[in-house]
């Protein structure tokens, strides 16, 4: 801006400026002329008879001191104030042509002047020579009226970039206000302070931009929430375990019977055993966390192979309790895209619950279907059922039903189906529950996208 107003003024000024010493010579060089003539009139026989007067009357000017000298072809002083110098002009000047005169700055009495000489033509004597006409001129209204241009110029100009600076700087104030003030609030805030952002007024830009951030805050808030009510319930979760193991101990302690004592480290090794699951079940639920989708690697894999080899895993379980176990379906194989480790897991979790929430004798049968582009697994029990309430809760981090026992062989600590929501959610899969008759039996169905053939 600074930069632009520079330039414009500088050429204005400069354009301005040159016309006017154009016009200034140009009328100085008139007045050498004029001098010219009457020095041509007045002089005929002799050079000393020139019209003083005449010339005085010429030269007179209310804001200027001028001067004059006639010298002859060679520049040798003649007549006038010896005083003003004639410059011969780089080009030959012709005394016939009113156009062509010879211009330049110079000192007389030692002030500074503005000199204009021309050639004439003039005979003293009837001997016909060539003199040069010098006029100067001292510099007052010439200056006076540079520093009029100027002021005309560059005086607008500056209060024209005054006056745009604060309208520049009033415009981005206002602008960047709301800005300040909410980068102000922001700055004062707590870390620990997670209520929205109150910001009233605010142009339509700014307020977009507070309600992302209080949406952000608001998501902050619920997952800093959670992961506490997650570290709360955790906790409990461990307790019980371990206050029973710490009992035992104390009883084990204090009793001097060995069978007594056996009893009760079979049941710190049971407690154990549980406690180890449970923290197996939360290592298992924590890696399965959307911040840790990234790292895990996606491949194609064969779900019935997988499946074949948990239920593997879980024959011993289901053995305990005589249940009927087994594969129903004629699919050899089917592939979808997924993490083998993860998938495991769902369905792990999904035969567990299904084998201890069945009835000793009962029984638990899996298979796998293609439905169009989907592949469809399902797991279905002749257990306890699923009570409607419960329904839209088993899902939830550390949520048991009413329908299952809080101790025993019931025991657990609700994280399966926690796992299974999120292991699902990564493969991009959906759940269904069916439990129709909600005391016999219940059917687990997961919804998998088939993998694109090669
Ligand atoms: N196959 C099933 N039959 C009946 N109830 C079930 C079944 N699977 C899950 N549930 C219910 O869902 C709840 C949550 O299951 P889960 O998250 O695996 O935790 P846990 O098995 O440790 O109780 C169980 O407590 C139970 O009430
Ligand atoms: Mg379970």
């Amino acid at each position: 801006m600074m930069m632009i107003i520079i330039l414009d003024s500088t050429f204005l000024f400069y354009q301005g400026d040159t016309l006017r010493r154009e016009t200034f010579d140009q009328d100085l060089a008139e007045t050498a002329k004029t001098l010219a003539l009457i020095f041509k009139k007045s002089s005929g026989k002799k050079l000393h008879n020139i019209d003083e007067n005449s010339i005085k009357l010429l030269l007179s000017n209310p804001h200027d001191e001028m001067f004059y000298s006639i010298r002859d072809d060679k520049g040798q002083f003649l007549y006038g104030n010896k005083d003003v110098q004639y410059k011969p002009s780089s080009e030959d000047l012709d005394p016939n042509n009113p156009k062509d005169f010879n211009v330049y700055f110079d000192t007389v009495n030692n002030k500074d002047v503005r000199v204009v000489s021309i050639p004439t033509e003039h005979s003293i004597n009837k001997i016909n020579k060539k003199f040069f006409v010098q006029v100067a001129e001292t510099r007052n209204q010439r200056q006076a009226i540079q520093y009029q241009i100027l002021i005309m110029i560059v005086i607008p100009q500056v209060i024209l970039l005054l006056f745009a600076l604060i309208l520049v700087r009033f415009a981005v104030k206002k602008g960047l206000s709301p800005i300040l003030f909410l980068n102000e609030k922001i700055i004062a805030r707590s870390y620990k302070d997670l209520t929205p952002i109150n910001i009233q007024n605010v142009p339509l830009e700014i307020e977009r931009l507070v309600t992302s951030l209080n949406n952000l805050i608001a998501e902050l808030n619920n997952a800093i929430q959670s992961e506490n009510r997650f570290v709360n319930d955790a906790a409990h979760q461990l307790r019980t375990p371990l206050a029973g193991i710490l009992a035992q101990i104390q009883l084990a302690q204090d009793s001097l019977d060995t069978k007594e004592i056996h009893r009760r480290l079979e049941q710190i090794n049971q407690s154990s055993k549980r406690l180890i699951h449970i923290i197996n079940q939360l290592l298992s639920l924590s890696k399965t966390q959307p911040e840790a989708l990234h790292h895990s690697e996606f491949l194609k894999m064969d779900l019935v192979k997988l499946t074949k080899k948990t239920m593997e895993d879980l024959f011993s379980f289901a053995d305990k309790k005589q249940i009927d176990f087994g594969y129903i379906g004629d699919l050899e194989n089917i592939f979808i895209l997924g993490n083998e480790e993860k998938l495991y897991d769902l369905v792990h979790n999904l035969l567990e619950n299904a084998i201890k929430y069945t009835p000793n004798l009962g029984q638990v049968s899996v298979s796998i279907k293609r439905q169009e582009n989907q592949v469809v697994l399902m797991v279905e029990d002749s257990g306890k059922g699923i009570p409607k309430d419960d329904q839209s809760m088993i899902f939830d981090r550390f949520f048991r039903g009413n329908n299952v026992n809080q101790s025993g062989d019931d025991a657990g600590a609700g994280i399966g189906l926690a796992i299974v929501k999120e292991i699902a959610a990564m493969h991009e899969a959906t759940i269904e529950i069916d439990s129709r008759n909600e005391k016999v039996g219940t059917r687990f169905y997961v919804y998998f996208n088939l993998a694109a053939p090669e």
